[in-house]
């Protein structure tokens, strides 16, 4: 179990904590914040959390030198389960982790998790993910993310909401859809959540099927911004090292805004029942205007929490991102092979996903 300091107890966001210990939490927030007409219609945390997911067990259509595992493998493997914090009013929060013990493992690759949450979600919704550990290191390629159903991709759409590659450590956020939704860089460049103009997170492409949508529109976020003050590491080592954050994606009919809180700047707003942006910073990335209908390029999304190794991303960038050289092994499958070892840090570790309907702005 990892050493947490639980810095700023007296702003324990943990959506986990409050659902088991009822601990209210206190913000930094000078906002307001006004009622609005969320109401909570998914709540995956605490000991019940992977009974609210089904596990992948397929190839990764990304090419990964992966092995997902059934749910019952996963569990009797120990690449998940709880970790527990007594010191914490008993916090309870889930791991999803890789395989660090196997050298050489044959075809299809290293064993790891994909879990897909069974409820579906559609326009208006409002979710809420606290992290405190995403996987890291050369080789991973994590990302949690809404995948529409129902239809071939991407026309149901595609919502990345954390993604990174190796040791990165700025997050990628992405849409991929189906042609006709494009965003507009006026309203998606985002200025990276509140003290403005110096962390910038940058729109790559205003068509959102960029690429036959393997591109789509991605905002690449800043490795560090600031969020009322509080400075704030967007992904990788630097994002563990703060003992995670909160990720807020709001989804509606004018856009869909992902915004990251510093565990110790969270809005008290996340913690009631009825939850609301408004007053919110600038978000980390916003993707919005009118080149799209957000209520129908993104249907029935299942919420996704996976590691994949190499592959598309992680495989091709191998040596542009210097993993090559810093390294010394000449592909990224052969150092995932290798080198079980290296991952211990490709893990997750969640406190809870929290998820709300009913939102209109
Ligand atoms: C299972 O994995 C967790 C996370 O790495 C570790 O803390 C724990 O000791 C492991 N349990 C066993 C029985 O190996
Ligand atoms: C916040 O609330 C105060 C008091 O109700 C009000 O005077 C102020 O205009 C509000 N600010 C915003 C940004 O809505
Ligand atoms: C798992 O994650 C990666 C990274 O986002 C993604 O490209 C890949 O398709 C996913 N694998 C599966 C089976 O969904
Ligand atoms: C703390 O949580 C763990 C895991 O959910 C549980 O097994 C244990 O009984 C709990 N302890 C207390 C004192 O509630
Ligand atoms: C979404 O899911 C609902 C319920 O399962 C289903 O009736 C509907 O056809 C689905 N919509 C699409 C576009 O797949
Ligand atoms: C959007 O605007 C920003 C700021 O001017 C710029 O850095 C970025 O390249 C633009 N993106 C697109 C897709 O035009
Ligand atoms: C990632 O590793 C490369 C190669 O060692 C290094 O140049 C780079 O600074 C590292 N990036 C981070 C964010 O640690």
């Amino acid at each position: 179990m990892p050493s947490r300091t639980f810095r700023a107890s007296s702003a324990l966001i943990s959506i986990a904590a409050l659902a088991t210990t009822g601990l209210a939490a206190s913000t930094t927030s000078s906002t307001n914040i006004t009622a609005s007409t969320y109401k909570l219609i998914a709540d995956l945390s605490g000991p019940s959390f992977f009974s609210n997911f089904n596990s992948y067990a397929g190839p990764d259509p990304t090419n990964g030198f992966v092995n997902y595992l059934s749910a019952t493998a996963a569990a009797s493997s120990n690449l998940t389960g709880f970790f527990s914090y007594p010191e914490a009013g008993n916090l309870t929060t889930a791991f999803i982790r890789v395989d660090t013990l196997t050298s050489n493992p044959p075809a299809p690759g290293r064993a790891s998790v994909r879990l897909s949450s069974k409820q579906t979600f559609n326009v208006g919704t409002l979710v809420v993910a606290d992290i405190y550990h995403m996987p890291t290191g050369f080789g991973t390629w994590p990302a949690l993310w809404m995948l529409g159903g129902g239809a071939i991709w991407p026309a149901a759409g595609e919502i990345d909401i954390i993604e990174s590659v190796h040791n990165s450590s700025a997050n990628i956020m992405t849409l991929h859809t189906a042609p006709g939704c494009s965003v507009d860089n006026s309203t998606s460049f985002a200025l990276g959540g509140g003290d403005a103009g110096t962390y910038a997170s940058q729109l790559m492409n205003e068509n959102c099927n960029t690429g036959n949508g393997a591109d789509g529109c991605s905002n690449h976020g800043p490795a560090q911004t600031k969020v009322y003050s509080n400075q704030l590491s967007t992904a990788g080592e630097a994002f563990n090292e703060q003992e995670g954050g909160v990720y807020v994606t709001e989804w509606t009919t004018s856009g869909v805004k992902i915004w990251a809180f510093a565990r110790d700047a969270v809005p008290s707003t996340l913690n009631t029942a009825n939850p609301s942006t408004v007053g919110f910073p600038t978000p980390l990335a916003s993707f919005s205007g009118k080149g799209c209908d957000f209520g129908t390029a993104f249907k029935n999304m299942t919420i996704i929490i996976n590691t994949t190794f190499c592959g598309d991303w992680a495989g091709k960038v191998w040596e542009s991102s210097g993993a090559k050289a810093a390294t010394g092994v000449e592909t990224c499958e052969a150092f995932v092979a290798g080198k079980p070892d290296e991952f211990v840090e490709a893990y997750w570790e969640v406190g809870g996903i929290r998820v709300y309907s009913g939102g209109s702005q």
